[in-house]
Protein backbone atom coordinates (compact mmCIF):
# COMPACT_ATOMS: atom_id res chain seq x y z
CA UNK A 1 0.00 0.00 0.00
CA UNK A 2 1.61 3.10 -1.01
CA UNK A 3 0.25 6.48 -0.48
CA UNK A 4 1.28 9.99 1.63
CA UNK A 5 1.88 8.25 5.28
CA UNK A 6 4.19 5.32 3.53
CA UNK A 7 6.06 7.30 1.35
CA UNK A 8 6.77 10.28 4.16
CA UNK A 9 7.99 7.46 6.44
CA UNK A 10 9.41 5.04 4.03
CA UNK A 11 7.18 2.29 5.56
CA UNK A 12 5.29 -0.93 4.26
CA UNK A 13 1.82 0.45 6.08
CA UNK A 14 0.68 3.81 6.78
CA UNK A 15 0.84 2.59 10.99
CA UNK A 16 2.39 4.20 13.44
CA UNK A 17 3.15 2.63 16.43
CA UNK A 18 2.64 5.08 19.11
CA UNK A 19 5.43 6.35 21.29
CA UNK A 20 4.68 5.56 24.89
CA UNK A 21 6.52 6.36 28.19
CA UNK A 22 7.19 3.38 30.11
CA UNK A 23 6.52 0.94 26.97
CA UNK A 24 7.80 1.63 23.78
CA UNK A 25 11.46 1.05 24.32
CA UNK A 26 14.20 -0.02 21.42
CA UNK A 27 12.51 -3.57 21.41
CA UNK A 28 8.93 -2.63 21.02
CA UNK A 29 10.14 0.06 18.31
CA UNK A 30 12.22 -2.20 16.10
CA UNK A 31 9.79 -4.96 16.00
CA UNK A 32 6.94 -2.34 14.90
CA UNK A 33 9.95 -1.40 12.50
CA UNK A 34 10.60 -5.05 11.15
CA UNK A 35 6.32 -6.02 11.00
CA UNK A 36 6.31 -2.59 7.96
CA UNK A 37 4.95 -0.35 10.48
CA UNK A 38 6.76 3.23 12.03
CA UNK A 39 8.23 2.25 15.39
CA UNK A 40 8.42 4.90 17.77
CA UNK A 41 11.05 5.01 21.09
CA UNK A 42 9.38 6.79 23.81
CA UNK A 43 11.58 9.48 25.12
CA UNK A 44 9.37 10.38 27.73
CA UNK A 45 10.38 8.46 30.40
CA UNK A 46 14.36 8.12 29.53
CA UNK A 47 17.07 10.11 30.99
CA UNK A 48 19.00 11.22 27.73
CA UNK A 49 21.67 8.43 28.34
CA UNK A 50 19.14 6.16 28.61
CA UNK A 51 17.35 7.43 25.29
CA UNK A 52 20.88 6.97 23.52
CA UNK A 53 20.88 3.35 24.50
CA UNK A 54 17.58 2.27 23.06
CA UNK A 55 18.54 4.52 19.72
CA UNK A 56 21.43 2.35 19.12
CA UNK A 57 19.95 -1.06 19.74
CA UNK A 58 16.74 0.25 17.63
CA UNK A 59 19.77 0.52 14.77
CA UNK A 60 21.28 -2.65 15.46
CA UNK A 61 17.64 -4.52 15.62
CA UNK A 62 16.08 -3.16 12.56
CA UNK A 63 17.37 -1.41 9.23
CA UNK A 64 13.78 -0.01 8.51
CA UNK A 65 13.26 3.72 9.19
CA UNK A 66 11.92 4.20 12.95
CA UNK A 67 11.51 7.67 15.39
CA UNK A 68 11.46 8.74 18.07
CA UNK A 69 8.95 11.04 20.26
CA UNK A 70 8.94 13.84 22.65
CA UNK A 71 7.06 15.27 24.80
CA UNK A 72 8.70 18.64 25.05
CA UNK A 73 7.34 19.47 28.54
CA UNK A 74 10.75 18.48 30.15
CA UNK A 75 13.55 20.64 31.36
CA UNK A 76 16.26 18.43 29.43
CA UNK A 77 15.03 19.01 25.84
CA UNK A 78 18.01 20.62 24.32
CA UNK A 79 20.00 17.39 25.65
CA UNK A 80 17.75 15.11 24.25
CA UNK A 81 17.13 16.63 20.99
CA UNK A 82 20.92 17.14 20.03
CA UNK A 83 20.90 13.06 21.17
CA UNK A 84 18.34 12.73 18.29
CA UNK A 85 20.81 14.59 15.71
CA UNK A 86 23.90 13.12 16.94
CA UNK A 87 22.45 9.16 16.28
CA UNK A 88 21.16 10.22 13.11
CA UNK A 89 17.80 9.37 13.96
CA UNK A 90 15.28 10.79 10.71
CA UNK A 91 12.01 11.00 12.29
CA UNK A 92 10.70 12.70 15.16
CA UNK A 93 7.35 13.37 16.43
CA UNK A 94 6.37 15.79 19.09
CA UNK A 95 3.54 16.48 22.00
CA UNK A 96 2.87 18.79 24.52
CA UNK A 97 4.26 21.73 23.61
CA UNK A 98 4.31 24.86 20.79
CA UNK A 99 5.78 22.81 17.41
CA UNK A 100 7.11 26.17 16.54
CA UNK A 101 9.84 25.32 18.98
CA UNK A 102 11.48 22.62 17.30
CA UNK A 103 10.19 22.35 13.89
CA UNK A 104 12.61 23.76 11.88
CA UNK A 105 15.56 23.55 13.56
CA UNK A 106 15.20 19.70 13.42
CA UNK A 107 14.24 20.03 10.02
CA UNK A 108 17.47 22.06 8.96
CA UNK A 109 19.04 18.55 10.11
CA UNK A 110 17.35 16.97 7.82
CA UNK A 111 14.77 15.16 9.91
CA UNK A 112 11.16 14.70 9.10
CA UNK A 113 8.42 16.08 11.93
CA UNK A 114 5.58 15.13 12.88
CA UNK A 115 2.85 17.16 16.02
CA UNK A 116 0.45 15.23 18.39
CA UNK A 117 -2.48 17.67 18.92
CA UNK A 118 -6.06 16.88 20.06
CA UNK A 119 -8.08 19.96 18.30
CA UNK A 120 -8.60 21.64 14.99
CA UNK A 121 -6.79 24.81 16.52
CA UNK A 122 -3.34 23.06 17.21
CA UNK A 123 -3.51 21.15 14.16
CA UNK A 124 -3.80 24.39 12.04
CA UNK A 125 -0.84 25.49 14.40
CA UNK A 126 0.90 22.90 13.93
CA UNK A 127 0.55 23.30 9.80
CA UNK A 128 1.56 26.80 10.35
CA UNK A 129 5.10 25.63 12.27
CA UNK A 130 5.89 23.64 9.13
CA UNK A 131 5.21 20.24 10.19
CA UNK A 132 5.77 17.58 7.81
CA UNK A 133 2.48 15.93 9.05
CA UNK A 134 0.39 16.26 11.76
CA UNK A 135 -1.20 13.55 14.37
CA UNK A 136 -4.57 14.18 15.68
CA UNK A 137 -5.70 12.76 18.75
CA UNK A 138 -9.37 11.93 19.94
CA UNK A 139 -10.28 11.84 24.02
CA UNK A 140 -10.71 8.02 24.07
CA UNK A 141 -6.67 7.96 23.47
CA UNK A 142 -4.86 6.39 26.18
CA UNK A 143 -1.67 8.90 27.80
CA UNK A 144 -2.13 12.45 28.31
CA UNK A 145 -4.74 14.06 26.10
CA UNK A 146 -6.92 17.67 25.19
CA UNK A 147 -9.00 19.16 27.48
CA UNK A 148 -12.14 19.35 25.37
CA UNK A 149 -13.35 15.95 24.83
CA UNK A 150 -13.15 15.69 20.78
CA UNK A 151 -13.85 12.10 19.94
CA UNK A 152 -11.77 10.53 17.05
CA UNK A 153 -14.60 9.99 15.29
CA UNK A 154 -15.33 13.55 15.07
CA UNK A 155 -12.06 15.26 15.30
CA UNK A 156 -10.42 13.59 12.64
CA UNK A 157 -13.06 14.78 9.85
CA UNK A 158 -12.85 18.60 11.33
CA UNK A 159 -9.08 18.33 11.41
CA UNK A 160 -9.31 17.53 7.78
CA UNK A 161 -11.79 20.02 6.63
CA UNK A 162 -8.54 22.02 7.20
CA UNK A 163 -5.50 20.52 6.77
CA UNK A 164 -3.25 20.38 3.67
CA UNK A 165 -0.55 17.92 4.83
CA UNK A 166 -0.73 14.52 5.61
CA UNK A 167 -3.14 13.45 8.33
CA UNK A 168 -2.75 10.44 11.49
CA UNK A 169 -5.43 9.54 13.41
CA UNK A 170 -4.68 8.47 17.04
CA UNK A 171 -7.42 7.37 19.84
CA UNK A 172 -9.22 4.14 19.87
CA UNK A 173 -7.82 2.61 17.06
CA UNK A 174 -6.90 -0.87 17.58
CA UNK A 175 -8.16 -2.86 14.51
CA UNK A 176 -8.17 -3.13 11.04
CA UNK A 177 -11.59 -1.64 11.10
CA UNK A 178 -11.15 1.31 13.03
CA UNK A 179 -8.51 1.99 10.61
CA UNK A 180 -10.24 1.69 7.80
CA UNK A 181 -12.87 4.09 9.30
CA UNK A 182 -10.29 6.74 10.28
CA UNK A 183 -9.23 6.46 6.53
CA UNK A 184 -12.74 6.93 5.04
CA UNK A 185 -12.96 9.79 7.58
CA UNK A 186 -9.73 12.02 6.21
CA UNK A 187 -6.87 10.07 7.82
CA UNK A 188 -3.76 9.45 5.26
CA UNK A 189 -2.89 6.68 8.11
CA UNK A 190 -2.97 5.24 11.88
CA UNK A 191 -1.22 5.85 15.39
CA UNK A 192 -1.65 3.15 17.54
CA UNK A 193 -0.66 3.14 21.57
CA UNK A 194 -2.89 0.74 23.60
CA UNK A 195 -2.86 -2.22 21.64
CA UNK A 196 0.65 -2.49 21.30
CA UNK A 197 1.16 -1.86 25.05
CA UNK A 198 -0.57 -5.26 25.10
CA UNK A 199 2.22 -6.50 23.02
CA UNK A 200 4.99 -8.97 23.49
CA UNK A 201 8.15 -6.82 22.84
CA UNK A 202 6.36 -3.71 24.70
CA UNK A 203 8.87 -2.68 28.19
CA UNK A 204 5.38 -2.60 30.68
CA UNK A 205 5.40 -4.69 33.53
CA UNK A 206 3.39 -8.05 32.39
CA UNK A 207 1.04 -6.80 35.28
CA UNK A 208 0.12 -4.21 33.66
CA UNK A 209 -0.35 -5.95 30.82
CA UNK A 210 -2.55 -7.95 31.77
CA UNK A 211 -5.17 -4.98 33.00
CA UNK A 212 -5.00 -4.17 29.54
CA UNK A 213 -6.35 -7.28 28.24
CA UNK A 214 -8.81 -7.59 31.66
CA UNK A 215 -10.41 -3.91 30.80
CA UNK A 216 -13.70 -3.50 30.15
CA UNK A 217 -15.43 -0.84 28.62
CA UNK A 218 -15.98 1.86 31.15
CA UNK A 219 -12.95 0.88 33.23
CA UNK A 220 -10.91 4.56 31.77
CA UNK A 221 -11.86 7.90 32.78
CA UNK A 222 -10.25 11.37 31.85
CA UNK A 223 -8.94 12.91 34.83
CA UNK A 224 -6.55 15.62 36.44
CA UNK A 225 -7.54 17.79 34.10
CA UNK A 226 -6.29 20.97 35.88
CA UNK A 227 -2.41 19.37 35.45
CA UNK A 228 -1.99 17.15 32.60
CA UNK A 229 -5.57 15.64 31.32
CA UNK A 230 -4.66 12.15 31.57
CA UNK A 231 -6.51 8.97 30.91
CA UNK A 232 -6.23 6.36 33.57
CA UNK A 233 -7.56 3.44 34.51
CA UNK A 234 -10.00 3.41 37.83
CA UNK A 235 -7.77 1.68 40.23
CA UNK A 236 -6.61 2.74 43.98
CA UNK A 237 -4.62 5.36 43.13
CA UNK A 238 -7.51 6.49 40.72
CA UNK A 239 -10.39 6.56 43.18
CA UNK A 240 -7.92 8.40 45.73
CA UNK A 241 -8.19 11.06 42.76
CA UNK A 242 -11.69 10.78 42.97
CA UNK A 243 -11.93 11.20 46.84
CA UNK A 244 -9.63 14.34 46.87
CA UNK A 245 -11.97 15.83 44.20
CA UNK A 246 -14.74 16.18 46.81
CA UNK A 247 -13.15 18.35 48.86
CA UNK A 248 -12.73 20.89 45.77
CA UNK A 249 -8.72 20.50 45.70
CA UNK A 250 -5.97 23.29 44.67
CA UNK A 251 -4.01 22.01 41.74
CA UNK A 252 -0.90 22.12 44.22
CA UNK A 253 -2.79 19.74 46.38
CA UNK A 254 -3.43 17.37 43.44
CA UNK A 255 -0.03 17.77 42.43
CA UNK A 256 0.97 16.16 46.05
CA UNK A 257 -1.28 13.28 45.65
CA UNK A 258 0.26 12.77 42.44
CA UNK A 259 3.77 13.21 43.37
CA UNK A 260 6.27 11.07 41.44
CA UNK A 261 7.24 8.31 39.51
CA UNK A 262 3.15 7.44 39.70
CA UNK A 263 3.72 6.11 35.56
CA UNK A 264 6.78 4.33 36.37
CA UNK A 265 5.64 2.89 39.52
CA UNK A 266 2.14 1.61 37.98
CA UNK A 267 3.03 0.52 34.30
CA UNK A 268 7.03 -0.14 34.54
CA UNK A 269 7.05 -1.90 38.42
CA UNK A 270 3.53 -3.13 37.83
CA UNK A 271 2.02 -1.31 41.07
CA UNK A 272 -1.43 -1.80 40.56
CA UNK A 273 -2.82 -0.13 43.59
CA UNK A 274 -0.63 2.82 43.93
CA UNK A 275 0.68 3.29 40.23
CA UNK A 276 -0.50 5.38 37.33
CA UNK A 277 -1.87 3.06 35.01
CA UNK A 278 -2.29 4.83 31.46
CA UNK A 279 -4.58 3.03 28.86
CA UNK A 280 -7.49 3.95 26.14
CA UNK A 281 -11.12 3.01 26.28
CA UNK A 282 -10.12 0.67 23.17
CA UNK A 283 -8.49 -1.75 25.80
CA UNK A 284 -11.91 -3.40 26.29
CA UNK A 285 -11.19 -4.56 22.84
CA UNK A 286 -8.04 -6.14 23.57
CA UNK A 287 -8.15 -9.40 24.84
CA UNK A 288 -4.54 -10.73 24.15
CA UNK A 289 -1.16 -10.16 24.54
CA UNK A 290 0.78 -10.84 21.45
CA UNK A 291 4.06 -10.42 19.62
CA UNK A 292 3.95 -6.45 17.77
CA UNK A 293 4.74 -8.30 13.94
CA UNK A 294 1.02 -10.10 14.77
CA UNK A 295 -0.69 -7.32 15.96
CA UNK A 296 0.70 -5.20 12.65
CA UNK A 297 -0.16 -8.30 10.06
CA UNK A 298 -3.67 -8.85 11.86
CA UNK A 299 -4.43 -5.15 11.32
CA UNK A 300 -3.53 -5.45 7.53
CA UNK A 301 -5.62 -8.71 7.26
CA UNK A 302 -8.71 -7.04 9.03
CA UNK A 303 -8.21 -3.85 6.97
CA UNK A 304 -8.53 -5.66 3.48
CA UNK A 305 -11.40 -7.57 4.53
CA UNK A 306 -13.17 -5.02 5.89
CA UNK A 307 -12.27 -2.82 2.84
CA UNK A 308 -14.11 -5.98 0.97
CA UNK A 309 -17.12 -6.01 3.19
CA UNK A 310 -17.61 -1.83 2.62
CA UNK A 311 -18.15 -3.07 -1.20
CA UNK A 312 -21.01 -4.85 -0.33
CA UNK A 313 -22.92 -2.49 1.57
C1 LIG B 1 0.79 4.05 28.27
C2 LIG B 1 0.75 5.19 27.30
C3 LIG B 1 1.78 6.12 27.31
C4 LIG B 1 1.77 7.19 26.41
N1 LIG B 1 2.82 8.07 26.37
C5 LIG B 1 2.88 9.03 25.41
C6 LIG B 1 4.04 9.84 25.27
O1 LIG B 1 5.04 9.68 25.98
N2 LIG B 1 4.04 10.81 24.31
C7 LIG B 1 2.95 10.99 23.46
O2 LIG B 1 3.00 11.87 22.59
N3 LIG B 1 1.83 10.23 23.59
C8 LIG B 1 1.79 9.24 24.51
N4 LIG B 1 0.70 8.41 24.58
C9 LIG B 1 -0.35 8.54 23.56
C10 LIG B 1 0.00 7.65 22.36
O3 LIG B 1 1.15 8.13 21.71
C11 LIG B 1 -1.14 7.51 21.32
O4 LIG B 1 -1.39 8.74 20.66
C12 LIG B 1 -2.42 6.98 21.93
O5 LIG B 1 -2.15 5.88 22.74
C13 LIG B 1 -3.39 6.58 20.83
O6 LIG B 1 -4.61 6.14 21.37
P1 LIG B 1 -4.93 4.58 21.73
O7 LIG B 1 -4.25 4.35 23.03
O8 LIG B 1 -6.41 4.56 21.81
O9 LIG B 1 -4.36 3.75 20.62
C14 LIG B 1 0.69 7.35 25.49
C15 LIG B 1 -0.34 6.38 25.50
C16 LIG B 1 -0.31 5.32 26.38
C17 LIG B 1 -1.42 4.29 26.32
Amino acid sequence: MTNRITQLFNTTYPIVQAGMIWNSGWRLASAASNAGALGLIGAGSMYPDVLREHIQKCQKATNKPFGVNVPMLYPNIQEIMDIIVEENVKIVFTSAGNPKTWTSWLQDKGITVVHVVSSVKFALKAQEAGVDAVVAEGFEAGGHNGRDETTTLTLIPMVKEHLQIPLIAAGGIATGKAMLAAMVLGADGVQVGSRFVASEESSAHQAFKQVVVDVKEGDTQLTLKELAPVRLVKNKFYNEIQELYKTAPTPEQLKDLLGRARAKRGMFEGDLDDGELEIGQIAGLIHDIKPAAQIVADMMQEFEEAKQFVATL
